[in-house]
């Protein structure tokens, strides 16, 4: 689907406010695809109050306040191939990957090897214009 910004908060949100626990959204996409703005959606969806913020230098940002914990990851700093795999050991992945609350990765790619089996999987690209991106949901 082709989405503007609204639309695209706007279906994070939706997206956040059906997510069960334990539910890992693998994100791919180029710098300023849209990315962290979707996961500022589906925080909203999930009743985060908090201002969610990109986790790239963090790597992770955990919030508390929404019906799930929710862990947002940006593996972009870790680098690539085993550096990044490395990178994922060292945070502890598998406690969020694995455990209760849900978890956005930004440039999953990276870390394709690690992700559950049955993480939703959504790329953004940028759209026929300025305003719009290109989203598809596997
Ligand atoms: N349809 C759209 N969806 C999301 N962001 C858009 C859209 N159109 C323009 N933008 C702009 O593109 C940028 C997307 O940035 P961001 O969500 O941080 O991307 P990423 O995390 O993938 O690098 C923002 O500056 C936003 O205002
Ligand atoms: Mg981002």
């Amino acid at each position: 689907m082709v989405l503007n910004e609204r639309e695209l908060m706007e279906y994070g949100m939706r997206l956040g406010s059906e997510l069960a626990p334990g539910v890992v959204i693998a994100l791919t996409g180029e710098l300023g695809a849209g990315k962290t703005t979707l996961a500022k959606g589906i925080a909203k969806g999930l009743g985060v109050t908090d201002e969610i913020t990109s986790p790239t230098f963090t790597m992770i940002n955990e919030y508390t306040s929404g019906r799930l914990p929710l862990s947002h990851f940006d593996v972009y700093r870790l680098g690539e191939g085993e550096a990044a795999l490395v990178g994922m050991e060292e945070l502890g992945y598998e406690e969020y990957f694995f455990g209760d609350g849900v978890t956005i990765v930004e440039w999953a790619d990276l870390v394709e090897q690690l992700l559950p089996e049955d993480a939703i999987r959504i790329s953004l690209s940028y759209g026929p214009d300025v305003e719009t991106r290109e989203v598809v949901v596997s």
